[in-house]
């Protein structure tokens, strides 16, 4: 059920590789509740991916841009104000990736190169974002900048290896340039820890079957779906959610506050 609560907002979308994505199904809610944007990934991505296929559904130009790069980065933040005709007001950062973990290494065997890669790519895109879209001066005010994370920010997963110290940067970015963005522009920039999701990211942690399955018996409503985190995600774009920003916001079902739960208990009784 559509309720409008989008409509005349514009904004970016990044992060859409396939139907699975979080940031593909924000795009089609987003749509949904009236909302306009551009859609964007690394090129790379964009060869492998589906995304002209949600474009089409949500009549969005596509714009490659490799988060990492500040000058893709300026351009497709002039771009998009071009095309959808003025400044913007939300922006998606829904973008992981270590290489340290698709190539299997342990923690205790950490590529350096590789590991800076993990926090150029996860974490200090973020500032990327937004310190370009303050340069050009790209959103207006109350825009809502939300980025996606996880609890391994604040609590040790064995397998989650460097992303783990990627989303706290991620999560302290948000408090830092949520200040200042405030303070200057009105603009709220927040995170949402969102549930374990099968998508091409979460599977490729290996474990990853069993600490979803453990995280939907410790959350009393069950693991968040990448629908319901969309959902969350076009609230935080209205202007339901105006005066919240620079915080990290549990979207995990109860997961958080669970110190052990009735199923888990059942499951572990001898
Ligand atoms: N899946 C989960 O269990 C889970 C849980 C909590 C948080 N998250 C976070 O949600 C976000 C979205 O992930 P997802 O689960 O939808 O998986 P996904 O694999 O569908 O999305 C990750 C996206 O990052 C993009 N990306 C990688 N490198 C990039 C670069 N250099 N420039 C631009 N884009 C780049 C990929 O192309 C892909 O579209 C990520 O930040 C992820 O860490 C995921």
């Amino acid at each position: 059920m559509a309720n409008g609560i989008l409509k005349g907002k514009k904004g970016i979308i990044f992060g859409a590789l396939d139907e699975n994505s979080i940031a593909w199904k924000t795009a089609l809610k987003v749509r949904e509740e009236g909302g306009q944007f551009t859609l964007t990934n690394a090129p790379i991505a964009m060869r492998m991916g589906k995304i002209n296929d949600l474009a089409k559904a949500c009549d969005a130009e596509v714009i490659p841009a490799d988060a990492t790069s500040e000058q893709d980065l300026n351009n497709l933040f002039s771009k998009s104000m071009e095309v959808l005709g003025g400044k913007l007001d939300f922006v998606l950062h829904s973008i992981g990736m270590s290489p340290n973990i698709r190539k299997g290494k342990e923690y205790g065997d950490m590529n350096y190169e590789w590991f800076q890669k993990t926090l150029d790519i996860s974490a200090l895109s973020f500032h990327k974002v937004l310190q370009v879209s303050e340069k050009l001066d790209a959103l207006n005010e109350w825009a809502s900048v939300v980025a996606l994370s996880y609890i391994a920010a604040q609590r040790a997963y064995p397998d989650y290896t460097d992303m783990a110290q990627a989303k706290a940067m991620l999560e302290s970015i948000a408090r830092s340039y949520g200040q200042r963005y405030g303070t200057k522009k009105k603009v709220r920039v927040n995170t949402i820890s969102q549930s374990p999701t099968k998508t091409t990211a979460g599977a490729g942690i290996s474990g990853f079957d069993v600490f979803f399955d453990f995280a939907d018996m410790m959350s009393p409503l069950g693991n968040a779906t990448a629908e319901d985190c969309a959902n969350y995600i076009t609230v935080m774009f209205s202007d339901y959610t105006r005066m919240v920003t620079m915080q990290n916001l549990m979207h995990d079902g109860g997961f958080s506050s669970s110190g052990i739960t009735d199923s888990l208990i059942e499951k572990l009784t001898k």
